[in-house]
């Protein structure tokens, strides 16, 4: 390691051994590190969502099922449940095919990249984490916040994603033999508390002094290639209630929000952009729309509730009644608690 990189790394360090969140899946700055379990756990819930979002879920979920060997054993309905709300749910899936894969072979984690890579879910990121955090293994751990810090720090301005391979290389350099854990998670609460995307504290960060890009229009960097636009997709979902329950389906396992619970809907996920839904025939009632983010498109959902009462005709399709009052234990993702908070906003369940 070059000096120059040896007293960037220190000044991190010192800074990160006052400044450390503590987060219930770390162990203090300089402690050994926590079990391996958790660390993964929390690596794959912090995939493309905040600290603040992923806390709680974490803390059930470790309640729920402490060990890697519990959650091997975890009914996988049950654990799609728990995650709902946390989306991108092919993590959980994989997550329960990690966890049975650990737990088959010998039930601990492998302590390098290349054979945690193996494990289902594991990517190169996770895989770095992993090894860094939970096992103090060198490992170039690059995510979002990493990448912004090492952009500013060496004024890297080649755009995103061109720009990653530079990044990588100065996290490389920078990355210490010992304490790479501490190191990645150091950088990481620099770039969510200090070194931040809008309006950074450069007056506060400890690497101001070694800073290329401080006082150079910081916030600018890391620049990232022009966002496409997303399409807008249209669907319709259908409430139908009867005696305090509504009828609830499981979605199939391939596609999008595999395996979870769901309220009938007309196929939105599988068409293509801008088709119109079907037309709707029969006793249905529009409820109003819901309006969901997905990775790559907006979908503006309809709610129809159904206004008449041939019961018959859903008891012979694959669903359930479920009670309106435990509608919570449910696990709906996000867009379908969307619109069940719509329905029950406009008198339905009450
Ligand atoms: N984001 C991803 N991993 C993290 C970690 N270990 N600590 C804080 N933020 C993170």
């Amino acid at each position: 390691m070059d000096a120059s990189a040896q007293r960037i790394a220190g000044d991190l360090l010192a800074w990160y051994g006052k400044n450390a969140r503590a987060l219930p899946w770390r162990s203090p700055p300089g402690m050994p590190p926590s079990d391996p379990y958790r660390v993964w756990l929390s690596e794959v819930m912090l995939q493309q969502t905040t600290v603040a979002a992923v806390v709680p879920y974490f803390e059930a979920f470790t309640r729920r099922w402490p060990s890697v060997a519990a959650l091997a054993g975890a009914d996988e309905a049950e654990v799609m449940a728990a995650w709902a709300g946390l989306g991108y749910y092919a993590r959980a899936r994989n997550l329960i095919a990690c966890a049975r894969a650990v737990t088959a072979k010998d039930g601990r984690f492998p302590d390098g990249e290349g054979e945690l890579r193996q494990l289902p879910g594991l990517g190169a990121y996770t895989a770095a984490a992993v090894a860094a955090i939970a096992f103090g293994r060198r490992a170039v751990v690059v995510d979002a916040n990493v990448e912004r810090v090492a952009a500013r720090l060496f004024a890297i301005a080649e755009p995103l994603p061109g720009g990653k391979r530079k990044i990588r290389a100065a996290v490389d350099r920078l990355t210490p033999d010992v304490g790479a854990g501490d190191f990645a998670q150091a950088m990481m609460d620099l770039g969510a508390t200090v070194c931040t995307a809008r309006s950074p504290s450069c007056h506060v960060c400890p690497l101001a002094a070694h800073c290329l890009a401080r006082g150079a229009g910081a916030e600018r960097l890391p620049i990232k290639a022009p966002k496409k636009v997303r399409p807008l997709r249209k669907g319709r979902a259908f409430w139908i209630e009867r005696d305090r329950a509504v009828w609830l389906v499981r979605r199939p396992g391939r596609g999008m929000l595999a395996g979870m619970r769901a309220l009938p809907d007309d196929g939105w996920s599988a068409r293509g952009d801008g088709d119109a839904a079907p037309p709707f025939v029969g006793e249905w009632a529009g409820q109003g729309t819901v309006r969901h983010t997905f990775t790559h498109f907006d979908l503006d959902l309809q709610l129809m509730l159904y206004s008449g009462s041939d019961w018959a005709r859903f008891a012979a399709l694959p669903g359930e009644w479920w009670p309106l009052d435990e509608l919570d234990a449910a696990g709906l993702p996000t867009l379908f608690a969307k619109a069940a908070r719509l329905a029950r906003k406009n008198g339905s369940g009450d």
